[in-house]
């Protein structure tokens, strides 16, 4: 365990540190969320972030090449909260930054401006990998059994394969439990949680019922919570920034665009871009559009229409409280087709709007047809998402409509989830199966043809 880390509480009134072996998911003093810190100076950081580039190691039995193989550790040095020994990979974050001119050309984007960050690509499919490496380092470094989290699908199907792949540090492996929501989660990813052992728990109740309940439980039933709201997550999660400056050359873009459900991503992604600032490995850093689901949007209402900032700390819980009372009271829960970010009540909200104060940025909402007509669009330029990832793009084209983001700015989608997460969702699109709502814009759907060559042709023909 390294020496030159610490937790600290993020309310800067506050800032209470604890040692890294202490569990806890929010300061013993205040409440607020804790974050993960380094005594900088005394840690070893590169001086330019181009050194990373000689670690695209291939996978071989020492640690340092297994660490070096991983999108995640070969950035170590940017969270050094493990000794190299202590590190958990499985190969996560070997994940693609891909030019999407064609994409760019059918939504009003100049050529070399558009990028699509493909972290569907990880192990079991999400961008949740990354933060279950770091998060799991943590877990066997305390010596802990039981592993748990709620979660509308990916987080599960994470945990359920880490949980496999890691065996506790008396030798046995770790026994994951994962909270669900009712009937909502896609089958790809129950599928994954049941495949892998989890112990699945359907809640009669939603994303932010589960997500209340695994935190009780965590204290009694010594479950180790695996969700975003433990920091260690986070500090995986800032690797997918470090990976998409890789693919840039380590060139800032103007914006990167990112799905807002629980936030950990957005409060991720402040933190990566603050810390590489403050290191002097960054001169600026670029703004953030997180996009909501409009039946999802607590955080657009928020931030957007009740004007809640950051303003360095002291932001209004008062009325961040007096928000969701009226939530409650008006019976609204959360709806959208983008079932992963199914949430109401976002546990990261202070860190994300601290990353948006960093990163001057917006947030806005989207319908789901755009977001499904988003995700046909990333489709059609090959790989793929699943609908919450397709939310970036939605996202992108309201901005560019707004001309909040120009056509010849430099913009990053990050697509949360692979393709085959939620398949239904994708065949009713293009079949036009969908309640109420037809074909998509840019469905695809399967031509029925009698088993007749002469039949086959003339529909070719077509
Ligand atoms: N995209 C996908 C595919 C997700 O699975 C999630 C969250 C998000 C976006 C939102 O990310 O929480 O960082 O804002 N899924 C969680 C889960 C909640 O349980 O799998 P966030």
């Amino acid at each position: 365990m390294s020496d030159l880390a610490f937790q600290q509480c993020m309310a800067p009134d506050c800032g209470a540190t604890y040692g890294l072996d202490e569990v806890m998911y929010a300061c013993r003093r205040c409440g607020a969320l804790l974050d993960i810190r380094y005594d900088w100076p005394r840690c070893t950081v590169p001086k330019s972030l181009s050194f990373f580039e000689s670690r695209w190691g291939t996978p071989g039995r020492s640690t340092e090449a297994r660490a070096d193989f991983s999108g995640v550790w070969r950035f170590r040095e940017l969270l050094p909260f493990a000794t190299s020994e202590e590190l958990v990979t499985i190969g996560e974050g070997r994940t693609l930054l891909q030019q999407a001119d064609e994409l760019a050309a059918k939504i009003g984007i100049k050529p070399s401006c558009l990028y699509l960050q493909y972290e569907g690509l990880n192990p079991s499919g999400s961008f949740k990998d990354n933060g279950m490496a770091a998060a799991f380092t943590m877990a066997r470094r305390l010596g802990r059994r039981r592993v748990g989290c709620a979660s509308t699908g990916n987080t599960s199907a994470s945990l359920a394969l880490y949980a496999r792949h890691t065996p506790s540090s008396d030798g046995h492996s770790m026994q994951a439990v994962v909270f669900v929501g009712g009937d909502k989660i896609a089958f790809g990813k129950l599928a994954q949680a049941l495949d892998f052992g989890a112990k699945t728990i359907q809640i009669d109740g939603d994303f932010d019922t589960c997500m209340k309940l695994v935190q009780e439980a965590a204290d009694r039933l010594g479950l180790y919570l695996m969700n975003s709201i433990n920091p260690f997550r986070l500090e995986g999660q800032k690797t997918i920034i470090y990976r998409v400056l890789e693919g840039l050359g380590w060139e800032v873009p103007d914006w990167v665009i990112v799905p807002g459900g629980n936030l950990g991503n957005t409060s991720a992604f402040g933190k990566a871009f603050i810390e590489l600032r403050e290191l002097g490995l960054l001169k600026h850093i670029p703004r953030l559009a997180v996009i909501n689901a409009a039946g999802a949007n607590t955080l657009y209402e928020l931030h957007e229409r009740e004007n809640i900032r950051f303003d360095g700390g002291r932001w209004d819980r008062a009325r961040v409280e007096a928000w969701y009372a009226r939530m409650s009271a008006e019976g609204r829960r959360a709806k959208t087709v983008a079932s992963a970010i199914e949430i109401g009540r976002p546990v990261n909200l202070p860190k994300a709007l601290r990353s948006l104060e960093a990163m001057n940025g917006v947030v806005r909402q989207v319908n789901d047809e755009d977001i499904l007509d988003g995700k046909a669009l990333v489709g059609t330029h090959g790989f793929g998402c699943e609908p919450a990832s397709g939310a970036s793009v939605a996202g992108l084209r309201l901005l560019l409509e707004e001309r909040v983001i120009s056509p010849s700015d430099r913009v990053v989608c990050i697509l949360t989830g692979h393709q085959l997460k939620d398949p239904d969702v994708t065949v009713n699109y293009h079949r036009g199966s969908r309640d109420g709502m037809g074909a998509g814009s840019y469905a695809n759907p399967p031509a029925r043809c009698p088993a007749d060559i002469e039949a086959i042709a003339n529909l070719l023909d077509t």
